[in-house]
């Protein structure tokens, strides 16, 4: 799939009334705990999971509503492996292990992930709860893989010092670009979401002068000002991150990293979350940053800053995800709206298709040069899960 087949979503599904999504687009709170796990073994485990899902939504009204000002939110992912155990065919377009990529000098890993629960509040305590009601509606049903607990700092500062999220579309443009549409119609409404666990050398960063920073991240550390287009060096993390597709629009996530910190074990880190409509788009932003673009042109904050983990998971609507509960309600002859899918299917154009006719691959979007950007819009590592590509 790729990027540039997507249709306008207020043109599918928002407009038709079809499933809400997940709480996706959330303003980032004071915190966030991200907790990765496996599913474990036996049919038991799976059917405490599927029962999870159908209770996932309850959970968030029982802890939140209990002081509702605190914007409490949770959302569950799947990933690959786990969708084919619980749930096998249909799946999502293109839900997929995360891919290793290995640049010159910086490699993002992938990491396991069965379930990713990103839960989302105004405070620790309030994360804390619902994380322990989730672990207990789970008990004995899965594994811990990581568990990270992300903090506002400041001004929404990344740790390194920089204000992070500045640039993330808002409003119909953020639902544009995460929730997906007609492309997939079994699976509107859902979205994708990378998440990448990274550890910084705060010792090696303080020793740039603020200047020298600034041309690292591609804007001004105190008032947050994007550098100018003949400043801004091309292997600035903000000169990366901006992607467009071959017609020259500009393609667009939203991220909601925290970060977070143990200090007296002089472990200082970002934990990068991004939610696309299409995780080619992240997957081509991590591409520009390890690969390089052009290859061997890498993010330079990557100097500075090591990926120990990285998995992809699918995240479906708030209707699909309860109805997972009783198993894929799509499998089957007796799948609903199965006739209506079809007939939406066959009049938006097939991504697959599209790119089996290479008029729209993502690959042909990745060494081409990016136009001047005119408007602004925008712990422990784990072993690898999938042999770099
Ligand atoms: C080491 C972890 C990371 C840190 C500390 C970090 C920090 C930042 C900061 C400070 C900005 C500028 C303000 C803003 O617009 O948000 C930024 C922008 C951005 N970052 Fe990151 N980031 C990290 C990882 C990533 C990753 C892994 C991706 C993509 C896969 C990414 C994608 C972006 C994008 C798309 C922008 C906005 C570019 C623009 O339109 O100007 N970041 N990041």
């Amino acid at each position: 799939m790729t990027a540039s087949s997507i249709p306008p979503l207020s043109e599918t599904t928002v407009a038709s009334g079809q499933p809400g999504p997940q709480p996706v687009v959330e303003q980032q709170g004071m915190a966030a705990h991200f907790i990765v796990l496996n599913i474990a073994p036996g049919a038991a485990a799976e059917e405490t999971v599927r029962a999870f899902f159908g209770n996932a939504a309850a959970l968030v009204r029982s802890v939140g509503r209990r002081l509702p000002e605190l914007r409490l939110s949770m959302v569950v992912g799947i990933g690959s492996n786990a969708w084919d155990r619980l749930f096998g065919t249909p799946r999502p377009a293109h839900l997929h292990v995360f891919k290793e990529l290995q640049g010159g000098k910086h490699r993002a890993p992938s990491t396991p992930g069965d379930l990713l629960l990103h839960i989302r509040a105004q405070t620790v305590s309030m994360c804390f709860e619902l994380a322990m009601q989730a672990m207990r509606a789970l008990e004995g049903a899965v594994e811990p893989v990581d568990e990270v607990h992300g903090f506002r700092y400041f001004d929404a500062r990344s740790m390194v010092g920089f204000v992070d999220g500045t640039e993330n579309p808002e409003g119909q443009e953020a639902l544009e670009a995460t929730l997906i549409g007609t492309e997939d119609p079994d699976f509107a409404g859902g979205s994708y979401v990378i998440v990448q666990k990274y550890l910084h050398d705060m010792t090696a960063w303080n020793q740039l002068p603020t200047e020298e920073q600034e041309r690292v991240i591609g804007r001004t550390k105190h008032d947050d000002i994007e550098l100018a287009d003949d400043v801004k060096p091309s292997n600035s993390h903000v000169a990366l991150n901006v992607v467009e597709d071959e017609n020259g629009n500009e393609l667009a996530i939203v991220r909601n990293n925290l970060p977070f910190a143990t200090p007296s074990r002089g472990e200082y880190g970002t934990y990068f979350i991004g939610y696309a409509r299409d995780p080619a788009v992240t997957e081509l932003m991590l591409t520009n940053m390890f690969i390089g673009r052009p290859p061997g042109n890498y993010d330079r904050l990557l100097d500075f800053s090591v990926a120990v983990t990285g998995t992809l998971f699918f995240v479906p609507s708030q209707a699909l995800l309860e109805a997972l509960a009783d198993g894929n309600p799509l499998a089957g002859d007796d799948a609903p709206d199965a006739a209506e899918t079809a007939e939406t299917a066959a009049s938006t154009p097939s991504p697959v298709a599209a790119s089996a006719a290479g008029t729209l691959q993502i690959g042909s979007l990745k060494g081409q040069p990016q136009l001047n950007r005119t408007t602004s819009s925008g712990g422990s590592a784990q072993p690898g899960s999938e042999p770099a590509p």
